[in-house]
């Protein structure tokens, strides 16, 4: 019997792994026969001076696996398993000898770890997406720079990495964890070696931003901790800012609970249509920049936007224009109002005698939001529900900004500042958003979608004389003031 052994290196060798397989399988080596042996699992035969007899997997032809197989194969060689390899090979020898359908086979002793394997491997890697945290660090060259710590069961770190940089593009940021680092620098991922927490890590405004979020976002009425923990693992809470609130908001949530129905029992009947608003209200950011730091922390509701996208111009602007959602372009570049619809309003703005440096753009919804269509990422309306979700912030920014008009642009910004449906067309004009004194007008991708001719011109034209209208009630309400 010939025996080949194969040493892989420590971690998720899948390159290794791939190759070996290749090269025994054109060697006709049956799992038996082969000995497999990982850098970071101590060897059965310990200083063996067996030899090393791995045929040349390069040389060999690419073998044809059922999708499903690969796929399997790809998560399990990130499992922490010592013998993950030797079980693969096996599942790999049977479905090339005549078991082409194997994994179908639940009741298969074999196919039965595997799944469990896999399962614990995409669990880890859910947990990891789910809590990674990032903290501003200090960066030499006076930018920002985000780091992050955390504790994988398995070897996962690279196959997490494109879900961070798909989302965290245009952050300069590193996640460190004890089997392995990854490094973005806008351009480049570099994995790097095993890292440990260093002490400057904590107590940033990064920290208590993330606390201050967790708790304003916590229901004390649908407390679970058991349920919390499973989800939650402790392991982690080292490394979420979040964690550290959490044994004082069970211990708190009873008489919350006492105080949310003694303050509805008092309220008249209409429920508040902001009830998560409400209760983010009492830990409000203290300055515009701390609320931007909130913001950009903050996932998308709906998935899939590289990044939140920031109102942008002077605090005491007089003007603020409130748009429906960042879209393709400002996806990826980070600001408002860049796109087609952004230049058009940018022209607009100019021909009426606004200047757009000296205004404050921003949006209702701070991500992109969506279909994927081949290469094309094609716009989706946010729902009201998402509107509202975005609204506390929106509210938050004006309150900082205090400008002396807020112009809505379109159908969803004027329902996040009014919190009823506007039909556009019949209320343009001047209106009144609860504090602000507002103007309603079309969005300008309104105007993008009209077929080129008269129609289009003169609603164009109208368009600008709105904007002129708001740069004449701006004037006439700092007179007034
Ligand atoms: N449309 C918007 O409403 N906002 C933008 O930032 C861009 C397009």
């Amino acid at each position: 019997m010939a025996l080949h052994r194969v040493e892989l290196v420590e971690g998720a060798d899948h390159a290794g792994f791939r190759r070996a397989v290749r090269g025994l399988v054109a060697a006709g080596a049956a799992p038996d026969d082969v000995l497999w042996t990982a850098g970071d699992a101590p060897s059965l035969f310990g200083g063996s001076t067996l030899p090393t007899m791995l045929p040349d997997g390069d040389a060999a032809p690419p073998l044809s696996l059922p999708r499903a197989v690969g796929e399997l194969v790809e998560a399990v060689v990130c499992h922490r398993e010592p013998e993950r390899y030797a079980l693969l090979y096996q599942l790999i020898w049977r479905v090339l000898h005549g078991e082409r359908y194997l994994l179908g086979h639940h009741g298969d002793p074999l196919v039965h770890r595997l799944a469990l394997l896999n399962k614990a491997v995409r669990r880890d890697l859910h947990k990891m997406h789910a809590f990674v945290r990032f903290r501003d660090v200090p960066d030499p060259d006076g930018g920002e720079r985000f780091v992050a710590f955390f504790e994988p069961d398995h070897f996962i770190v690279e196959a997490a990495a494109p879900f961070f940089v798909e989302r965290f593009q245009s952050m300069i940021w590193s996640i460190l964890t004890p089997v392995g680092s990854l490094h973005w620098n806008r351009r480049e991922l570099t994995v790097g070696p095993p890292a440990v927490m260093s002490e400057g890590m904590e107590g940033d405004a990064v920290l208590a931003g993330w606390r201050r979020y967790y708790e304003s976002t916590f229901n004390p009425a649908r407390v679970n901790p058991t349920a919390m923990r499973a989800e939650m693992p402790k392991k982690y809470w080292a490394n979420m800012p979040e964690t550290a609130s959490i044994p004082r908001m069970i211990q708190e949530a009873p008489a919350r609970v006492r105080a949310m129905v003694e303050q509805e029992a008092a309220a008249p009947i209409r429920r508040s249509p902001d009830k998560a608003v409400a209760a983010m209200a009492t830990s409000r950011p203290a300055t515009l920049a701390d609320l931007n730091a909130l913001i950009r922390r903050s996932p998308p509701l709906v998935p899939g936007a590289t990044q939140a996208v920031l109102g942008e111009g002077p605090e005491e602007a007089a003007i603020a224009f409130v748009g429906e959602q960042p879209g393709d372009q400002e996806d990826v570049q980070g600001r408002p109002f860049v796109g087609p619809a952004g230049q058009l309003l940018t022209r607009a703005m100019a021909e009426a005698g606004i200047d757009r440096d000296a205004a404050y753009m921003t949006n209702a919804v701070k991500h992109f939001k969506f279909k994927p269509q081949g290469k094309r990422r094609i716009h989706q309306s946010p729902t009201a529900g998402e509107v509202k979700h975005y609204r506390w912030w929106l509210m938050e920014e004006l309150r900082f900004v205090r400008p002396r008009l807020v112009v809505a642009l379109g159908a969803t910004a004027a329902l996040a500042l009014t919190g009823r449906s506007v039909s556009v067309l019949r209320e343009r004009g001047p209106a009144g958003f609860g504090d602000w004194d507002g103007f309603v007008t079309v969005h300008p991708s309104y105007l993008l979608r009209l077929p080129d001719g008269e129609g289009a011109r003169g609603a164009y034209g109208d368009f600008v004389a709105d904007l002129r209208r708001v740069r004449d009630l701006a004037e006439g309400l700092r007179a007034g003031s």
